[in-house]
């Protein structure tokens, strides 16, 4: 395993479920953790709890390119480059077509797909400097296989695929490495305002996700772990 000690990580997302969790897990193993969150309450709760201090965390929605331009930029002015990025942010608008607004659709593809492009925009340029560095995003199950209800979010993540896996070939000549992970159901806030049913129970737990993101954080450089995928036992869909 890889040590993360005094690596710089950061989290964006990480006032949501998975990037609480993991941001926990590697502020433990004693990296230089460096937070994002949309919701500057929660934000700042979040680094209290990890003891950071106010030049780790930065108040910022993805959606907004100039945003993660200027977050970017003074995450650089403090380290030249991050070891690590994972991209925990994105969100859930669950509906039939019929249902589907097309603000759903607009939203859905700026937060998830377009944020992303924001981010590689934002944080690639530096580790293709330093030739290495690792970016870990979350297309999810829905971004592999469909799922009735899931247009506008499989449409988001189908995309995100497309897009990481165009850029990896970018970065062939480079140690840069990047990890889709594919979770399926995650008991955390991303389901609280979805209508339909599904049974939480079952989920994969926060903390298991956030445990399967810092073993990816973890793994030596000689290799890239491409892809890992994690499903509940009752919903193994790919
Ligand atoms: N939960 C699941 O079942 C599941 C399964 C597969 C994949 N995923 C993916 O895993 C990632 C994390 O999900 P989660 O379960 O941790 O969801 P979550 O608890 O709802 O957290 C979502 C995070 O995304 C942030 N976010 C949303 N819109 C944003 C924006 N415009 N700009 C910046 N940040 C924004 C939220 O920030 P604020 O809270 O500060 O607003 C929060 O930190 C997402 O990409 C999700 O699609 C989730």
């Amino acid at each position: 395993m890889e040590s993360l000690y005094k690596k710089r990580v950061l989290i964006i997302g990480a006032t949501g479920g998975i990037g609480r969790e993991t941001a926990k897990l590697v502020k433990s193993s004693n990296a230089d953790v460096f937070i994002t969150g949309r919701n500057s309450e929660k934000l700042n709760a979040v680094a209290t709890d990890l003891g950071l201090p106010a030049n780790r965390v930065f108040q910022l929605d993805i959606t907004d390119s100039s945003a993660v331009e200027s977050v970017a930029a003074k995450i650089h002015a403090e380290v030249e480059t991050l070891d690590i990025v994972i991209n925990s942010a994105g969100i859930g608008i669950i509906k039939p077509l019929e249902q589907l607004t097309y603000e759903d659709f607009d939203l859905t593809v700026s937060t998830n797909l377009k944020g992303t492009f924001n981010i590689l925009k934002s944080f690639l340029p530096p580790m293709k400097t330093a030739k290495e560095g690792l970016i870990i995003n979350m297309p999810g199950v829905l971004g592999k296989t469909p799922m009735a209800g899931a247009g506008a979010y499989s449409a988001s993540k189908y995309g995100v695929n497309g897009l990481v896996k165009s850029v990896r070939e970018e970065l062939k000549r480079t140690n840069i490495r990047i990890t889709n992970i594919y979770m399926g159901g995650v008991d955390s806030p991303f389901w609280d305002n979805i209508d339909i049913k599904v049974r939480k129970e079952k989920f994969i737990q926060e903390k298991e996700a956030a445990r399967a993101v810092w073993f990816l954080c973890q793994q030596p450089k000689s290799g890239v772990v491409s892809e890992m995928v994690i499903q509940p036992f009752n919903h193994q869909a790919i």
